[in-house]
């Protein structure tokens, strides 16, 4: 089933996400319904925070992205990226490291939105699978840069925070425009008073 996915300006974007005690049957559903929303809106990531939950879980699919490719390795042998697509992170860690590479984002709750944002190359990921199994892997490249954006999610930090200020001045009217839209939604949804 494909969720609705939350914009720029809904609270539950800026939530810390709680870490995920059980996996059972509704969990299960839920990560089947991320995977739905994620394809029909043409993306690579999704963090449960963009379909309304505060949860230590998110999304990745980076096949087929060959114009910015990304490199894996599990236990420090380079393995085929594609064969461990698509991802499903719980309780993800990351640690970051090499040096800061610059490009292109964008995000499904910042529609039509694109600005650069300057992340470390490497990532070393710690996390439980969509079966509650441990992994670990370190990765580099879109997938690093996708991974770190998702997981900036489940902490409540947005894309717009990572990018250095002439970035955000140039698209300062986009975001505040996508700001009031996210603010007259939610007047509208609120229930109305007597
Ligand atoms: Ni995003």
């Amino acid at each position: 089933m494909v969720l609705r996915i939350t914009k720029y300006g809904e609270p539950v974007l800026r939530e810390k996400g709680q870490p995920i005690e059980k996996m059972d049957e509704s969990l299960h559903a839920f990560i089947d319904d991320m995977f739905d929303t994620m394809e029909a809106a043409n993306g690579i990531g999704l963090a449960a925070q963009q379909v309304g939950r505060a949860m230590q879980l998110c999304i990745v699919d980076v096949s087929d992205m060959d114009d910015r490719p990304s490199r894996l390795w599990i236990d420090g042998k380079e393995c085929d990226v594609e064969a461990f697509m698509p991802l499903v992170l719980i309780n993800p860690t990351l640690e970051l490291s090499g040096e800061q590479i610059p490009g292109p984002e964008g995000c499904l709750s910042f529609p039509e939105i694109y600005g650069e944002v300057s992340r470390p190359d490497k990532a070393k990921v710690k996390a439980l699978d969509g079966y509650g199994k441990a992994i670990e892997f370190e990765c580099s490249g879109l997938l690093s840069r996708c991974i770190q954006h998702e997981v900036d999610h489940l902490n409540g930090l947005l894309f717009i925070d990572r990018m250095d200020k002439a970035e955000r001045e140039r698209i300062r009217e986009e975001i505040s425009g996508l700001a009031e839209d996210t603010r007259l939604w939610l007047e509208h949804q609120a229930p109305k008073k007597a």
